[in-house]
């Protein structure tokens, strides 16, 4: 059966611990120069309709470390922006690459293009899951706290793509998320459903101060995603409340962590301060991209 990484609910517990172990393997292997090259021969299709720098440079140059080629396709330039079925760009890849990461706007374009694609397909970030970025952000709490069993996350800001997997995370993982959304801009309404149903320790409401509080790992994003430009004036006057600042972080453990997926907008979501501050994690965060997709690459293809 061929496996694909549409949301983070597609890997079992024991296999996301797995990727997040062999991804710390294949960061210690990188520092000494070792990296292994099982992909040797293998190609990656990349098909993006929205900007990138981290999800394409780090497919990328893991595809590179591990041995094996990419493409990267902008829909725009492929026979898809000229009507061409989903379907059959995703017989004609199978036929020629061994996996396809995709960004784009509607998860169901992915779940579209898994159903007719005999290679996986992976989520490069779609509106509602980004599930590479979330890996990435698990490894990096491993790294810091060794491990997210027993923890708290939490969530301040909007209830966007990274959000929802945090929840998808929170549905496999056992740990406390705790999300602080203005009214309107809540996470996906059947994750957050799943979650009640599952008993699992998933809280939401809109209280900055109470998701922080007692929590070791801290987690904002933009207030306005991409697709989202034309209302980011109307969503800086809702978010003002949600920024991840100095007088935020006090009611929080000192030893704490702060993560941003990136790209940040500093003075918006998160303070120039805190981003670059002593408890920010998000560029070990961002190397990590790197590190946890060479093992989800090596796994689905090796
Ligand atoms: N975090 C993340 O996915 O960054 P890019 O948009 O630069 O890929
Ligand atoms: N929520 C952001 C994440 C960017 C990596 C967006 O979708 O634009």
């Amino acid at each position: 059966m061929t496996r694909h990484l549409l949301t983070l609910l597609d890997l079992t517990p024991t296999e996301i611990a797995a990727l997040l172990t062999r991804a710390h393997e294949l960061k210690a292997l990188q520092r000494q120069g070792r990296s292994p090259r099982p992909l040797v021969g293998r190609t990656l299709a990349m098909l993006f309709d929205k900007p990138s720098t981290r999800t394409r440079v780090s497919f990328e140059a893991g595809m590179a470390q591990l041995g094996g080629a990419t493409i990267y396709l902008e829909r725009g330039q492929t026979q898809l922006s000229r009507a061409e079925p989903l379907s059959d760009t995703a017989r004609v890849l199978s036929r020629y690459v061994d996996a396809v990461v995709v960004r784009t706007f509607a998860q169901q374009m992915l779940e579209d293009l898994a159903a007719h694609a005999t290679i996986p397909i992976i989520n490069g970030l779609t509106d509602t899951h980004h599930p590479c970025q979330v890996l990435s952000d698990l490894m990096t709490v491993e790294e810091r706290f060794g491990g997210v069993a027993g923890l708290k996350v939490a969530w301040v800001g909007d209830g966007n793509n990274v959000a929802n997997s945090w929840i998808t995370a929170a549905l496999r993982l056992d740990f406390e998320l705790h999300l602080a959304c203005p009214p309107g801009y809540e996470p996906d309404a059947a994750l957050l459903r799943q979650a009640q149903e599952e008993k699992r320790r998933v809280i939401l409401d809109q209280d900055p101060v109470a998701a922080v509080s007692g929590a070791q790992v801290i987690n904002t994003d933009v207030w306005a995603s991409m697709g989202q430009e034309g209302e980011a004036e109307r969503r800086k006057e809702v978010f003002r409340p949600y920024q991840v600042n100095r007088e935020l972080l006090r009611h929080a453990p000192a030893e704490a962590i702060v993560l941003h997926c990136l790209p940040a907008h500093r003075g918006e979501e998160i303070t120039a301060e805190v981003l670059d501050g002593p408890q920010s994690a998000a560029w070990d965060q961002a190397e990590n991209r790197l590190h946890a997709q060479k093992a989800l690459l090596e796994w689905l293809l090796g």
